[in-house]
């Protein structure tokens, strides 16, 4: 409906991101509320940084965090009274120092050099700072699943074997205090079985630690990574369940003073957003039938970045007694946008019942990740229109 009527609204064919403020809203708050006791969840900045859907979240969650020092900036402008933690590779000495300056809870660690850094930053200021150090964990026991960002050889983190020397480090960091350990090992993950084991894993490990390095760990940051299912939108991430027997996990294998902290990102903010576009164009060629649509990758990178054909829903909004010469009637369709070159697809092959010109393709599934990973200037072709349904003005 408000895809309808934004459309009449506008002159030329439509292309607008819409986000439903109040599903993000309900689907927040029953994410957290099922948390176990012990639990928080933050959310990762970098999966849409949009100020309406952060000030939609932010009551809900504990936290944000922030992956650089834009989003550091961004968010303690906005969002001065909420908890802030910083992590991410390659962070500047000019963003820890500020970092440090304005007093972030904590700041994910990730080498031995930002290590070193961060404490000639403290010393110098004469401030103490509450670290998490982000380790790259070897499982062996985890090989067949798809371990994206640890657990193989990656730029994230340091190496367990490298905890040795950053506890001897930390041992002459007077500011610095290790408050736990910061794991983030898989994206894109659907399977919750999968995910407790993992989470087996960290508290198992942590354990160890603790008894060998004499530790007393407050905090467990598990990350975030709880998939979105683009293939099979009816088949979600199963948080009831996960939830469930994350209460059990942590009753066996947890310290009942240890915070376990979750930074989602694509399970919190996805499913709230929708691209819209309108198809341009129809046109055959060698046998395949291709529907040209307004924008494309440059502003929903979604698909292209994941190699996957997105989820959408067509409108059809033409009269079906209307002897349309476009038209398409259940048949496969590549959905493409307007850029010259072959890599705008959006969705290869997918049957539409029907798919005719000036119809609307809403693509769902697209709140995080999508606009603000897209390369929005190439071909300068104007940027979509953004609504946010359920927004109230300040
Ligand atoms: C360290 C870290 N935490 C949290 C996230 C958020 O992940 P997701 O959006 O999959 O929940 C990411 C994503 O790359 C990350 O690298």
């Amino acid at each position: 409906m408000a895809a309808k009527a934004l459309q009449r609204q506008h002159s030329d064919p439509l292309c607008a991101y819409i986000y439903d403020l109040d599903s993000l809203s309900q689907h927040v708050q029953a994410v957290v509320e099922c948390l176990p006791p012990q639990c928080e969840m933050f959310y990762a900045t970098k999966a849409n940084p949009a100020l309406p859907l952060l000030r939609t979240l932010a009551p809900w969650v504990h936290g944000l965090e922030v992956a650089s020092g834009g989003e550091l900036q961004w968010v303690q402008r906005h969002f001065p009274d909420v908890p802030v933690i910083f992590g991410g590779p390659g962070k500047l000495v000019s963003e820890l120092q500020h970092a440090v300056e304005s007093e972030v809870e904590l700041i994910h660690v990730e080498s031995l050099l930002e290590l070193k850094r961060l404490k000639a930053i403290t010393e110098k200021a004469r401030r103490t700072q509450n670290i998490l150090l982000r380790i790259n964990l070897n499982l062996p026991e985890m090989a067949t699943t798809r371990l994206t960002m640890g657990g193989v050889p990656t730029p994230f983190g340091m190496d367990e074997e490298t905890l040795q020397q950053a506890l001897s480090m930390l041992g002459s960091a007077a500011y610095l205090k290790l408050k736990g350990f910061h794991f983030h090992l898989m994206s894109h993950q659907l399977e919750p079985d999968r995910h407790l084991a993992l989470m087996q894993a960290y508290f198992r490990r942590v354990r160890d630690w603790e008894k060998d390095y004499g530790l007393q760990i407050e905090q467990i940051n598990v990350g975030g990574g709880i998939g979105i299912n683009y293939v099979e939108p009816g088949q979600q991430f199963d948080w009831p369940y996960f939830c469930g027997k994350m209460t059990d996990l942590l009753e066996k294998e947890a310290a009942p003073e240890w915070c376990i902290r979750f930074e989602c990102g694509r399970f919190l903010a996805a499913a709230c957003g929708y691209y819209v576009t309108e198809v341009l164009d129809i046109k055959h060629s060698q046998g395949e039938a291709f529907a040209v649509c307004r924008g494309g990758t440059h502003h929903f990178r979604t698909p292209a970045a994941q190699s996957h054909n997105h989820p959408f829903e067509a409108m059809s909004l033409t009269d079906p007694a209307a002897q349309s010469q476009t038209g398409l009637h259940h048949q496969a369709v590549t959905l493409v946008g307007q850029l010259c070159t072959p890599k705008d697809v959006l969705a290869r092959g997918v049957n539409v019942p029907v798919l005719d010109v000036g119809d609307l393709v809403i693509f769902t599934y697209a709140g995080a990740y999508a606009w603000n990973i897209s390369h929005k200037d190439f071909l300068m072709h104007p940027p979509p229109v953004e609504y946010f349904l359920g927004e109230t003005m300040t």
